[in-house]
């Protein structure tokens, strides 16, 4: 269902690489919503070509850019503003950890390998948000969110580094937030439940994962599209006031001890 929240609204849309991806059912929300936006990824997830259906069906344009390189991200909010003027809303929806890919052990870390992943995962919101500040694009009431994981919080065995890079992730968008705020501009981190995605399905259990989360979840594990609904939200003019957040949208599991399904499992006397 479309509420026309968006309106109106320009956008930045990093990080749809299939039709699984979180970002591609933002994209496709926003589109509904009535957002005009660029979708941008990574030369190489381009070349995949996927994006381009996406593209067409959202009437938008796809600008490559490693999100890790400050050249390639100028570029793309360069062509950003000559297109739309400022914008309004930016999704980072990007991560990857090269320890998690290649099944290195965290105990055992390899730190080319972190340095890269959390170049990627982490650092490369702060890139995306000072081109932004330099270039003061954003229109005030403007929204920036980043996709995180309940990974930064609490431990998820074979998360590996992604667990310090989310951390680090949530901790730039409160940071940067606070500047934001003199230009009426609100930063947030949406951490979502476990959601069977390329980036998801990486990691090492991630079944069990699944499973567990959704068995510990009292409304059950948040699905990529009721992500993109909530994102749609914080996009909105229904959320100025929200800022500085790490928002979760996982069903009620990081507020549970246990629940009785999960008890129900270890309960043998029954
Ligand atoms: P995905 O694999 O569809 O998306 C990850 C994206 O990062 C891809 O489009 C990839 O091309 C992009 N990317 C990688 N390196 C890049 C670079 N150098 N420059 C620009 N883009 C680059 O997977 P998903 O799950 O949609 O991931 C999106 C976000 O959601 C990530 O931040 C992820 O950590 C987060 N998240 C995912 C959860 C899950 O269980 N799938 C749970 C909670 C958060």
């Amino acid at each position: 269902m479309s509420y026309g929240l968006l309106k109106g609204k320009k956008g930045i849309i990093f990080g749809a690489l299939n039709e699984q991806s979180i970002a591609w059912k933002v994209a496709e929300r926003c589109h509904e919503e009535g957002a005009e936006f660029i979708l941008s990824n990574a030369p190489i997830a381009l070349r995949m070509g996927e994006l381009n259906g996406l593209a067409e069906k959202t009437g938008s344009e796809v600008i490559g850019a490693d999100a890790t390189s400050v050249e390639d991200l100028e570029k793309l909010f360069d062509a950003a503003i000559a297109k739309f003027g400022k914008i309004d809303f930016i999704l980072h929806s990007i991560g990857m950890s090269v320890n998690v890919r290649k099944g290195k052990h965290y105990t055992e870390m390899n730190y080319d390998w972190l340095e890269k992943g959390w170049d990627i995962s982490a650092v490369s919101f702060h890139k995306v948000m000072r081109v932004a500040w330099e270039k003061d694009c954003m229109n005030e009431w403007g929204s920036i969110l980043a996709l995180t994981y309940i990974a930064a919080q609490r431990t998820f065995p074979d998360y590996n580094d992604m667990s310090d890079n989310k951390a680090y992730l949530e901790s730039i968008a409160r940071t940067f937030g606070n500047y934001w705020g003199e230009r009426k501009v609100r930063v947030n981190t949406v951490s979502q439940s476990p959601t069977p995605t390329t980036a998801g399905s990486g990691v090492k259990g991630f079944g069990g994962f699944l499973g567990y989360a959704e068995d510990m979840s009292p409304l059950g594990n948040a699905t990529a599209l009721e992500c993109a609904d909530y994102c749609v939200t914080l996009f909105s003019d229904l959320t100025k006031k929200v800022t500085m957040q790490n928002l979760f949208h996982d069903g009620g599991f990081s507020s549970s001890g246990v629940t009785q399904k999960v008890i129900s499992k270890y309960d043998v006397e029954k």
